[in-house]
Parts: C-alpha cells; sequence; structure tokens
C-alpha cells in the first residue's frame, strides 16, 4: 500500500485526545514516525477542543492522516471559532502556548486553512512505512 488516507470523527471532549492518539497508534504501527505523529495529533486535538467550537457541547473534530511514499499528512478539523492558531513566542513565565511551537519543530511544515466555520491545523513529518526487522 503506498498512499493511503483514514480520516475519523471524534467528540470535542478530552477522552478523545486518547481516542485520537490511539487512532493514530494504530495506523502508524511500526513506523519511526509514531511518536511524533502522535504527539501532533494529540496536540492539535487539545487544541481544537480548547479553542475552537469543536470543544463546545455536541461539537467533534476529524482527524484525517494520509500516508505518501515517503511523506505522512496529519490534519485537524475543527469547528472554527474567533481565535486563529498562532505561535507564541517562547516566554519562560507564560504557561502554555508551546503546543504549536512543539508542533512546529517536530514537522518538517504545518499550516493552517479555513476561517472562523471551521479551520484545518495540519503538520507533515517523513514517513516509512515500517522499520525493517534486522
Ligand atoms: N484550533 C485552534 N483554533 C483556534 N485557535 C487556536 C487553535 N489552536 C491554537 N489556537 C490559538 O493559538 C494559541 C497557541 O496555541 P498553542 O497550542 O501553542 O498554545 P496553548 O494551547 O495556548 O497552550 P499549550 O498547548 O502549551 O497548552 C492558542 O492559545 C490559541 O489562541
Ligand atoms: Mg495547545
Amino acid at each position: 500500500m503506498s498512499a493511503w488516507r483514514f480520516s475519523r470523527y471524534f467528540l470535542g471532549s478530552p477522552p478523545s485526545i486518547t481516542e485520537a492518539r490511539r487512532f493514530v497508534t494504530t495506523l502508524l504501527q511500526g513506523s519511526p514516525s509514531v511518536d511524533e505523529a502522535e504527539l501532533i495529533v494529540s496536540e492539535l486535538a487539545t487544541n481544537a477542543i480548547r479553542h475552537s467550537a469543536s470543544g463546545r457541547f455536541g461539537g467533534r473534530f476529524l482527524v484525517t492522516v494520509q500516508a505518501h511514499p515517503d511523506r505522512l499528512w496529519l490534519g485537524v478539523l475543527d469547528e472554527g471559532g474567533p481565535s486563529s492558531p498562532q505561535i507564541f513566542c517562547p516566554s519562560s513565565e507564560a504557561e502554555g502556548g508551546r503546543g504549536l511551537l512543539a508542533v512546529s519543530t517536530l514537522a518538517l511544515d504545518w499550516g493552517v486553512w479555513g476561517d472562523d466555520t471551521g479551520r484545518t491545523v495540519w503538520a507533515v513529518l517523513p514517513y516509512q512505512p515500517q522499520t525493517a526487522p534486522c
């Protein structure tokens, strides 16, 4: 299977962060990128719940994992809202504001599409399907 894509909706509540991580781990079992992918999706899912309308009662978000021969595309589509994803400059006093900075450090590239009706925050990682057993 050289290229594939799977997407799944999750309820916009905290237990879905663990479920989204599991979704990614299951899809990427054996790949060296699994830990980075799990962390990125966890940060983006947390942000969708905390900072977008996905976190309102009845809200949801969509996680997509798309594999190409040497690249992995991860996206979290939320239900929008007034604020936009942005990287805060690191400050030793401020609590929080480090999630997207971590995503941008781990990813080859990342970005945001959309507007206050729904935003996709995406990241690209290098991808090898599986580590050779020997
Ligand atoms: N999906 C999103 N929708 C709207 N705004 C967002 C979204 N993701 C992030 N943001 C905005 O970008 C800011 C930076 O996000 P980031 O994840 O770096 O920090 P944080 O969520 O505030 O704190 P931390 O992730 O360190 O707990 C957020 O405070 C929020 O204002
Ligand atoms: Mg965050």
